[in-house]
C-alpha cells in the first residue's frame, strides 16, 4: 500500500452525524415552502380528489383552517386554486373578472383570519373556461395571445384588491408580466409581487392538477401551442431573461424534478429569486410509490425537497408542503 494512500479520506466528514450537519452544504426549512390549496365551492365541505391521494379541495370557511395550520407549521405562503362550478365557466373565462369569485373569497377569508400569510394566485384562464385552455381560443382552436393578456390584467388587478401579495402568472402569453406590472402600479399596487411561470413546460405531470381545478375533462387538445417544448433548455433562459426584463419578481421553473437543469441553469445565468413547482403528476408519483411499498414516504419527500434547494431554488411549491413542515419541526 502507497504510504500517503489515500490522502484525503471523503468518507472522514461523513463518519459521524455531528459532522454530516456541520458540513451540509444545503439546509431544508419550512420557510423554503409554499403550499398549493384548491378552493370549492359550499360551507363545510372537504372533497379528496382521487388522483391526488391525501390531498383535497376545501370550502372557503375550511381552507382558513388550513391557513392557520400553514402558519403554525412556519409556512410563509400558501398558493391557491379555484375548483370553478361548471355553469360559472364560459369560453372567455369572465368568471376569473368577478370580484366576489371562489379565488377573491378565499382571499378575504384568509386575509382575515391570518393577516400574516403571504397569498400567491395563478393568473391564466383554464380554472374558468369551459374548453379548459389558459386562454382565449380562436375558431381554429389557437390561444389568442393579445386579446387574451388584457384579460389576465384584469384577473390580476381582481386578485390584487382582494389582498393577493403575489401575481403568478401561469399561462405562458407573451408580453403579459409587462402590461400586468403596469397595471399593478397604475391602481397602486406597488408592493404587490409578480412570480412569473417563467419556464413553464406542456408536461404530461399536470394531469391530477386538471382533475383537482375541474378541467381535466374539458380541455379540448393540448397546451404546446404556449407553453414549452421539454426539449428546449435555451428557451427557457429566453422566457427568464424576458419576464425579468418586463418586472417580474421572481421566476419560478415547472415541473420541478424533470427540470432541476434548467432551475440550475437559470440561478447561474441570472442570480435571482428562482421557485419551482413539484407538480400533482410528482406528487402522485412519490404517493404511487409509496402506496406500492416501494418506497419510504418520509425520506423521499424530504430529499426531493433539498434536491430543489441543492440546485438553486429560493423556495418550492409542493403538496407535500404541511407534511414536509411537520417532518422538519419533529
Ligand atoms: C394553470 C396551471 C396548471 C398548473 C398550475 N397552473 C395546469 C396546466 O397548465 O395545465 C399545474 C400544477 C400541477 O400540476 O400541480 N395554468
Amino acid at each position: 500500500m502507497h504510504a500517503a494512500f489515500p490522502a484525503l479520506r471523503l468518507r472522514r466528514t461523513r463518519a459521524a452525524a455531528w459532522s454530516r450537519r456541520l458540513h451540509a452544504e444545503n439546509v431544508l426549512t419550512p420557510a423554503d415552502l409554499i403550499w398549493p390549496l384548491f378552493v370549492t365551492d359550499g360551507a363545510g365541505v372537504e372533497e379528496p380528489i382521487a388522483t391526488l391521494p391525501g390531498v383535497s379541495r376545501w370550502s372557503v370557511d375550511m381552507i382558513v383552517h388550513r391557513a392557520k395550520e400553514a402558519r403554525d407549521l412556519g409556512i410563509p405562503c400558501l398558493a391557491l386554486f379555484p375548483n370553478t362550478p361548471r355553469d360559472r365557466r364560459s369560453d372567455d373565462g369572465a368568471e376569473a373578472l368577478n370580484p366576489d369569485n371562489l379565488m377573491c373569497r378565499a382571499l378575504r377569508a384568509i386575509r382575515e383570519a391570518v393577516p400574516e400569510i403571504g397569498l400567491l394566485t395563478d393568473v391564466a384562464l383554464d380554472p374558468y373556461t369551459a374548453h379548459g385552455h389558459d386562454g382565449l381560443v380562436d375558431d381554429r382552436g389557437y390561444v389568442r395571445n393579445d386579446a387574451t393578456v388584457e384579460l389576465l390584467v384584469e384577473q390580476s388587478l381582481n386578485q390584487a384588491r382582494a389582498g393577493a401579495d403575489v401575481i403568478a402568472p401561469s399561462d405562458m402569453m407573451d408580453g403579459r408580466v409587462g402590461l400586468i406590472r403596469a397595471a399593478l402600479e397604475r391602481e397602486g399596487f406597488v408592493n404587490t409581487q409578480i412570480m412569473a411561470y417563467a419556464a413553464k413546460y406542456a408536461s404530461a405531470f399536470y394531469g391530477p392538477f386538471r382533475d383537482a381545478v375541474g378541467s381535466r375533462g374539458l380541455l379540448k387538445g393540448d397546451k404546446t401551442t404556449y407553453q414549452m417544448d421539454p426539449s428546449n433548455a435555451e428557451e427557457a433562459l429566453r422566457e427568464v431573461a424576458l419576464d425579468l426584463a418586463e418586472g417580474a419578481d421572481s421566476v419560478m421553473v415547472k415541473p420541478g424534478l424533470p427540470y432541476l437543469d434548467i432551475v440550475a441553469k437559470v440561478k447561474q445565468a441570472f442570480a435571482v429569486p428562482v421557485f419551482a413547482y413539484q407538480v400533482s403528476g410528482e406528487y402522485a408519483m412519490i404517493e404511487a410509490a409509496v402506496a406500492a411499498g416501494a418506497a419510504d414516504r418520509d425520506a423521499m419527500v424530504l430529499e426531493t425537497l433539498l434536491a430543489f434547494k441543492r440546485a438553486g431554488c429560493s423556495g418550492v411549491l409542493t403538496y407535500h408542503a404541511a407534511h414536509a413542515a411537520r417532518l422538519l419541526a419533529a
